[in-house]
């Protein structure tokens, strides 16, 4: 089975890119990270790339006069690194069609809400403010719109009475750790495609074999 060659970009803590960490040292997930690049120094998801021997990079966006230039930094970058997958696990930084052009289908990114509801940034505030019962994860491909491309796989976190942002948020985290990394054995396993209808309507994952509804009994492990 072919192995993957992640990229994984981050801005903070990291615990997904641990969750994928110790997901292929525990040889569970067929990947090798082979660069973690952040566009923020000294945050803690650098520590944990550095403590398992990856190598890492900091590339600031503040640096770049544009969108555009930052984010041909990032891909020269990552091709230098062999990178061939790209990973968004907690980046904040919108991506242009300069990097997604680089990387066609090839970017995932894992998002802490059911979408398309509570995209962009607090996911799960947004999800306490709005009274929802049920949030969850989404792991979907990355397009040019703020969370907005096509959707690989869901899993459901119930909102508890008493949740806090916090204690929603690390409910959540502990389904995107496996959700994330659920997802990128699939595609290391050649199982997840996008298929484009001639209509115009968006483009839909396939995901052969597995239930795309991870976490609830439709799961089919
Ligand atoms: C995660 O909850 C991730 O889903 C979210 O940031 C957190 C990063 O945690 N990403 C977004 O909100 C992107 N729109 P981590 O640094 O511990 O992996």
């Amino acid at each position: 089975m072919p192995t993957l060659d992640l990229g994984v970009l981050v801005s903070g803590t990291g615990t997904n890119l641990q969750a994928i960490i110790d997901a292929v040292g525990g040889g569970t997930l067929d990947a090798r990270v082979r660069l973690v690049l952040s566009n923020k120094p000294g945050v803690a998801a650098l520590q944990r790339a550095a403590a398992a021997g990856i190598p890492t990079q900091v590339l600031s966006h503040k640096s770049f006069p544009q969108r555009e230039s930052f984010d041909r930094a990032l891909v020269a970058a990552l091709r230098e690194a062999g990178v061939t997958w790209v990973v968004l696990a907690g980046f904040m930084r919108i991506l242009t069609p300069v990097f997604l052009d680089a990387f066609p289908m090839r970017v995932v990114n894992i998002h802490p809400a059911l979408l398309p509801a509570f995209a962009g940034v607090d996911a799960q505030a947004q999800a306490l403010a709005y009274g929802v019962r049920i949030t969850g994860c989404t792991v979907h491909f990355v397009d040019s719109g703020t969370d907005t491309g096509p959707i690989i796989a869901q899993a459901p976190v119930p909102v508890l009475p008493g949740d806090t942002r916090d204690s929603l948020a690390h409910r959540i985290l502990e389904r995107e750790h496996e959700s994330l990394v659920t997802v990128l054995q699939w595609i290391a396993e050649d199982r997840v495609s996008v298929v484009r209808s001639s209509t115009g309507s968006r483009p839909r994952v396939v995901v052969k074999g597995r239930s795309p509804l991870l976490g609830t009994s439709a799961e089919a492990r």
